[in-house]
């Protein structure tokens, strides 16, 4: 058994960090031609061992939390965001039964009724803003009027608004427009996020006293909330109107495995861990699938032929979008998964190594070990990038995904083997994402409400900005125009 090949660095303290902090997936990459699919690599101070591929996919997700742990890494930074008792601040094995406490409030049960809510609140919006002048700016030339709009911005305030109306509530929502501060106070949770408060999460600094201030206004707020439910109801403690379908009623119904209910402060901190996990996830992969729409008009032009041979009435009108019409979508849906493919907002992930582990043959060249104290860490943005298993791999063709594939390309998806584990935008094992298919029905609806009026265009080319924990687009102004 050997220790993996160690990247080449000059200062020894700083080590890679400036080149992985620059760019972690194109730093992963290069790491990877060079020294094969298992290394380690130094950033300040800290040795990180990578095991990219798809099988080191597979190995680091799948590993147990005695022995790669998350907490170990992410516990201090995250706790003063999410608040105590959720996410890290607990051992895995508490977290993962609140996860499944979160998980039966997704059920199709409670997403048949969230789809109508998400299309309610697209159409108003688009109404109120888009075909008003208020959040864009028009501009006429040959091809006729056009109006642009910041792709990122229109995404984040259509997920901030459907996101509180199905999984936080009327409560929540009527908080939003009668003009709270709940959205300021996610936001500076959100810029709380960087690398400074990652290495030093309690340092005394104005932003670290903002985060406090902004966590602890929106924990009493949940607070309230889940008080003026429990006393509609005082005898069952049950929500109020009973037919509710959002997380809060779901979470006042739940029982850890002794019989006692979730304590309040819990309910409250794991609805705004479940704002934070998916907000920037799924805005910026609803602000790329735009881009790359506004960037590839024939296959914007399929997808509206798509709405119209599924939703189209005779009376040239769309029908309202169902939960159970969103599978049938399949041309929509392999548009989602071809984004999550070039662009997964969560590149890589990283666990702390409790104990010395040998990484598997297959995994790399040769059976290695990574030592206790090192960081493990794998790449979904290097895997689903990988040119053993993806035909012109750079290039966005959401027909790789169908089964009657484009001639321009030759994965084959039948390998399930190994696209099952390259492809791993959503995450595996114990840490795996739970919500996932929530994320699919938002953005699908979120895009067929766009896409039946808008046509897209962009005149630049655009970046990944991938210094920033979740990455996201540099530039997202994209133009649209009335069809
Ligand atoms: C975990 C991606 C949307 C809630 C994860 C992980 C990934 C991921 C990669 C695993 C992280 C790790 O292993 O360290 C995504 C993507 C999304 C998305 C690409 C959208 C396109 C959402 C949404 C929610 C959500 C909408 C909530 C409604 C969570 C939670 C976890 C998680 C609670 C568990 C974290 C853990 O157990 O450590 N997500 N996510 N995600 N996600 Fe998502």
């Amino acid at each position: 058994n050997f220790n993996p090949p160690t990247v080449f660095h000059i200062l020894p303290f700083v080590g890679s960090a400036w080149k992985f902090g620059k760019n972690p997936t194109a730093f992963l990459l290069d790491c990877q031609r060079k020294y094969g699919n298992v290394f380690t690599f130094v950033i300040l101070g800290q040795k990180l061992t990578a095991v990219v591929g798809a099988l080191g996919n597979k190995f680091v997700t799948e590993m147990d939390s005695v022995t790669f742990n998350a907490e170990d890494i992410y516990g201090a930074f995250t706790a003063p965001v999410f608040g105590r008792d959720v996410a890290f601040d607990v051992p895995n094995e508490v977290w993962r039964e609140k996860k499944r406490f979160l998980a039966s409030g997704l059920s199709p049960t409670n997403f048949r009724t969230f789809a109508k809510l998400i299309e309610d609140e697209v159409i108003e919006f688009i109404q109120e803003n888009l075909l008003s002048a208020t959040l864009v700016k028009k501009i006429d030339n040959s091809e006729g009027s056009w109006s642009s709009v910041d792709a990122y911005y229109l995404i984040s305030s259509l997920n901030i608004l459907t996101s509180t109306r199905t999984l936080h509530g009327p409560e929540v929502r009527e908080s939003i427009r009668s003009g709270s501060k709940i959205v300021a106070h996610y936001d500076v949770l959100d810029s709380s996020l960087g690398p400074m408060s990652f290495i030093f999460p309690r340092l005394p600094l104005p932003q670290h006293r903002r985060r406090d201030f902004s966590q602890q206004q929106l924990s009493s707020f949940y607070l309230d909330i889940i008080q003026c439910r429990k006393q509609a109801d005082p005898k069952s403690g049950l929500t109020m109107p009973s037919d509710e379908t959002d997380l809060i009623a779901s979470l006042l119904k739940q029982c850890y495995h002794d019989g006692t209910p979730l304590q309040d402060h819990v309910i409250a901190n794991l609805m705004i861990t479940l704002l934070m996990a998916g907000r920037h996830t799924s805005v910026a992969t609803g602000s790329w699938i735009l881009i790359y729409l506004a960037n590839n008009p024939s296959i914007a032009n399929d997808l509206y032929a798509e709405q119209i041979n599924y939703f189209g009435q005779p009376d040239g009108k769309f029908g309202s979008i169902s939960y159970d019409d969103i599978r049938n979508l399949h041309l929509l849906n392999a548009v989602i998964r071809e984004t999550l493919r070039l662009q997964p907002p969560i590149h890589s992930i990283s666990r702390m190594v409790r104990k010395d582990v040998t990484v598997p043959r297959d995994c790399g060249e040769r059976k290695f070990i990574i030592p206790q104290g090192h960081v493990v860490t794998t790449s979904f943005g290097v895997s689903q990038l990988d040119q053993t298993i993806w035909s012109q791999l750079t290039k966005w063709n959401p027909h790789r995904w169908l089964s009657n594939k484009a001639e321009d390309t030759t994965i084959d998806i039948t390998d399930k083997n190994n696209v099952a584990n390259a492809y791993l935008p959503s995450g595996g094992g114990g840490h795996r994402c739970i919500g996932e298919q929530y994320a699919i029905m938002q953005l699908s609806i979120i895009m067929s409400c766009l896409i039946r009026r808008f046509k897209f265009k962009v005149d630049y080319h655009t970046e990944r900005q991938t210094f920033t924990t979740v990455t996201r687009p540099s530039n997202s102004t994209v133009y649209f125009q009335q069809r």
